[in-house]
């Protein structure tokens, strides 16, 4: 039997996602019976295709002038409903608008949400903040604060993990690259929490809020702006605002727009890969024993990780010309969303996909995206799961997931906001 209109249905609601086994039944499905499939919008949209399979994820992102990241045309995620229910006394059509229509309000759209030629420049501006020369030499860097990091949690013998590790690595990296105080870097932690979980009732329940937190985000930008144009240093802020687009001097919008995205794109989707990461080597201990006797499996177990949890779950495009794809007719205007979750189970591109194997051969996974839009921060983000998985593992061999996984409500981001972990106490080094 196809797959049910109410399954279909099911992949717009953020609630189906809190647990992933059942969109992996409807991802299987579909690969096998249906893999350009049309999916019914529950909110009166039109609805949109559903692309599962990895080649077909990776044709369409090297299409951009084809398949469209523009704001203009909807951006990069397809509406919910989720984001801006419970919310009384606003208009029902404004409640319909996703992301993209919050990005509009940042003051200009950032390269996420651009094409070609306009994307390129834009690209330009920051690349040069992540190139493997200034990442090497964060390296140090971040395993210092790793270190620093794990031991503070040695002697409890159990902790939260998301709080007390997993997320405090991307944030104190980003505080860092961006030059600014570490004291702050919880008021960062906390604006792009409220943006990207807008979705779940424990972190920002109304659009006031998620309107709130980019508003103070912005300010501090802003300030942050000021700052460096009276004194330059040697940051990726300085180096945004000494920017040119285009041979012009970089506007206010487009820095806004390069910081805000800079902030919500480095930061959970890393601190997933290291929760993710642990839940999944707790919950296969085989796996975690291989690595800890055959260190050399190290990058490898970085890339399984990174395929296994897919902190992106999709990333939407829109046509913007007909095309045609394992013999369906995309029509102009119809939205698709590129199934990282489901492209990285491919059956046609790893044996046994299900399963979570550290030293597992294959191709890249699609969790960092493909072709125009390849994520600017992947190297980076590799740097840092890769220390943290090794410095904890010499610490705490054993550390074991002892409480039920608590995710994020939104079918968007594979997020974990809780889970607690025990391991054997360790003095820290004095
Ligand atoms: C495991 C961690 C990460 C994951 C899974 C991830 C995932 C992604 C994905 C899927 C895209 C492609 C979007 C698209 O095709 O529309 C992307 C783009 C992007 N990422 Fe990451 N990301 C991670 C870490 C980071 C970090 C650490 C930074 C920076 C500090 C970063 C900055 C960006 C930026 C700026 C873009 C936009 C690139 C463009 O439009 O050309 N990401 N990321």
């Amino acid at each position: 039997m196809a797959v049910s209109e109410e399954d279909r249905i099911s992949l717009s609601h953020a609630e189906s996602f809190q647990d992933h086994t059942k969109p992996h039944e409807i991802f299987t499905q579909f690969r096998a019976e249906e893999p350009v499939a049309w999916c019914p919008e529950p909110w009166g949209g039109p609805g949109f295709w559903s692309i599962t399979k990895y080649d077909d994820i990776q044709e369409i992102s090297k299409l951009p002038s084809i398949f469209s990241s523009d704001a203009r045309f909807g951006g990069i995620t397809l509406p919910s409903q989720e984001m801006f229910r419970n919310r009384e006394g606003v208009d029902p059509k404004a409640r319909r608008q996703g992301p993209a229509e919050l990005a509009k309000f940042e003051g200009g759209r950032s390269m996420i949400m651009m094409d070609p030629p306009e994307h390129t420049a834009h690209r330009r501006m920051v690349a040069p903040g992540f190139t493997p020369q200034t990442l090497d030499a964060l390296t140090p860097r971040i395993r210092d604060r790793a270190v620093a990091i794990l031991d503070s949690i040695g002697e409890a013998g159990e902790c939260e993990f998301v709080s007390s590790v997993a997320a405090e690595l991307p944030i104190q990296m980003l505080a860092e690259l961006f030059g600014v105080p570490q004291e702050n870097r919880h008021k960062l932690f906390e604006w792009s929490n409220m943006i990207i979980g807008g979705e779940d009732p424990d972190i920002a329940i109304s659009r006031e809020q998620v309107m709130g937190a980019y508003m103070e985000l912005a300010g501090y930008a802003m300030q942050l702006y000021e700052a460096r144009k009276e004194s330059p240093g040697d940051d990726l802020i300085t180096m945004l605002v000494q920017t040119e687009v285009n041979g012009e001097p970089v506007s206010v919008a487009d820095y806004l727009s390069a910081f805000i995205l800079l902030v919500v794109a480095g930061n959970e989707t890393t601190r997933n890969s290291i929760s993710g990461g642990t839940v999944a080597l707790s919950e296969y201990p085989e796996e975690r024993q291989k690595l800890i006797d055959d260190p050399s499996l190290l990058q490898n177990a970085v890339d399984e990780i990174i395929r296994w949890v897919h902190p992106v779950i999709y990333m939407r495009r829109t046509a913007v010309e007909d095309y045609e794809i394992r013999g369906v007719e995309i029509k102009k205007g119809d939205k698709l969303a590129l199934w990282y979750m489901s492209g990285n189970r491919d059956e046609d591109k790893w044996d046994d996909p299900f399963s979570f194997n550290v030293s597992r051969d294959g191709p890249r996974h699609l969790s960092f995206g493909y072709g125009q839009h390849l994520c600017i921060g992947w190297r980076l983000a590799e740097m840092q799961l890769s220390v943290l998985l090794e410095e904890m593992l010499a610490r705490y061999p054993d550390i074991e997931v002892v409480s039920d996984v608590a995710r994020m409500r939104t079918n968007f981001l594979n997020s974990i906001k809780r889970v607690q972990v025990r391991y054997t106490p360790k003095k820290a080094a004095a």
